[in-house]
């Protein structure tokens, strides 16, 4: 059997077709992914019932033949199992019980007893690697500890992160400690995705562009390069990919300074800058915008085309600069798929 499309780019292969995946490819846009969502009742339920997280994950392999699946689950699972509350709220988004002091962080749970409630997460890992065809990667994922922190502090979404900012800014030992929490518990999370049948996972940093000079170092170069070198330790030779979105100046040394495999680009950076200052020796991940999901046409397909053309020269995974959203035309999928892939 031939090596994956998606291994060989993250170690480093120049491949005449990128392979591609897209960030949140089992989602609202998908008829099938509702009916399997109304079925499990909500949100959470869907994450905690491995038949059905797998089914969801499958939906777009099957109806697309992306080279990558992406593990259905979500970066707020490790709060909730470190003891915070946890829920959704329809055309919301997610609530979560805030942390506001020192003695809140201390009361969280112990790292090394997540996989209580994160086991299920493991069942749909396994079956996972058994059911997908054999030419598809299985990537597992996480939070990073920055991104994971703001909903945790904040108990929801913010637009600019400020009460994240203020605890660490207020009081830096206990931020530190949640950040140190959080870290500990996802490289237990993300091991134990690996030893269930996970081939790369990926770190997402959805709120790193907020984190400005020595913040950037401390709070999202630094927890994610302890959690690289933590699996590295454990699981010698798994990819890592590492999405610190919108960092732009920040995206540069990277993936030196984390030791990730792969850096994941947002679509607010030119693919020509990246392909000079980001991809030199390194896979690069991205980094179509969203809205062409929805948009698609001729606008599509020469956006494919370029970015195909910017990265042709390096290591390439081609992806979305965040994820689809609930009013993407799967069709356009399709198209882009088939522009990806069509001969120079
Ligand atoms: O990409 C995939 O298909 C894998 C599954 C996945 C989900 N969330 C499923 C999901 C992944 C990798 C995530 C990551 C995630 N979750 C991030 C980081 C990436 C990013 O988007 O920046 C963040 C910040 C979250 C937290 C989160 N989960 C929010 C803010 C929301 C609400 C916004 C929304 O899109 O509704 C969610 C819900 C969520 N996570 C949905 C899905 C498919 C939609 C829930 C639904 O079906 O109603």
């Amino acid at each position: 059997m031939a090596e994956k499309l998606l291994m060989r780019a993250l170690k480093g292969e120049t491949l005449d077709v990128p392979p591609a995946w897209m960030m949140r490819q089992a989602g609202r846009y998908l008829p099938e992914y509702k009916a399997t969502r109304a079925q499990a009742g909500d949100f959470l339920s869907l994450c905690y019932t491995p038949e059905l997280a797998a089914e969801v994950t499958l939906q777009p392999i099957r109806r697309f033949g992306f080279d990558a699946a992406i593990l259905f689950a979500d970066i707020l699972l490790v709060p909730q199992a470190l003891g915070a509350d946890l829920w959704f709220v329809t055309g919301e988004g997610p609530r979560l019980s805030t942390l506001t002091d020192r003695a809140g962080i201390d009361a969280l749970k112990p790292a090394d007893t997540v996989h209580e409630t994160l086991n299920p997460i493991y069942e749909t890992v396994r079956i996972l690697s058994r059911e997908l065809p054999e030419d598809v990667a299985l990537i597992g994922f996480a939070g990073a500890p920055w991104t994971v922190a703001t909903y945790m502090v904040a108990g929801r979404g913010t637009p600019d992160q400020g009460p994240a900012h203020a605890l660490k800014d207020g009081d830096p030992d206990a931020f530190g400690a949640l950040i140190d929490r959080i870290t500990e518990a996802t490289i237990e999370y993300l091991s134990a995705q690996i030893e269930a049948g996970a081939e790369v996972v990926k770190i997402f940093d959805s709120w790193a562009g907020s984190l400005k000079g020595d913040d950037f170092t401390r709070y999202a170069v630094a927890p994610t390069k302890r959690i690289i070198a933590a699996l590295k330790a454990r699981h010698p030779g798994i990819p890592v990919i590492a999405f610190p979105r919108q960092a732009g100046d920040g995206y540069k040394n990277f993936a030196r300074e984390t030791s990730a495999d792969c850096v994941a680009l947002d679509n607010s950076v030119a693919p020509e800058w990246a392909a000079e200052h980001v991809q030199r020796g390194v896979c690069v991940q991205g980094n179509l915008a969203p809205g062409h999901m929805v948009t698609g046409g001729q606008a599509l397909i020469d956006e494919v085309r370029h970015i195909r053309e910017a990265f042709a020269n390096g290591p390439h995974i081609f992806n979305l600069g965040h994820g689809i959203t609930p009013d993407a035309d799967p069709d356009n999928v399709a198209l882009m798929l088939e522009t990806l892939r069509e001969r120079r």
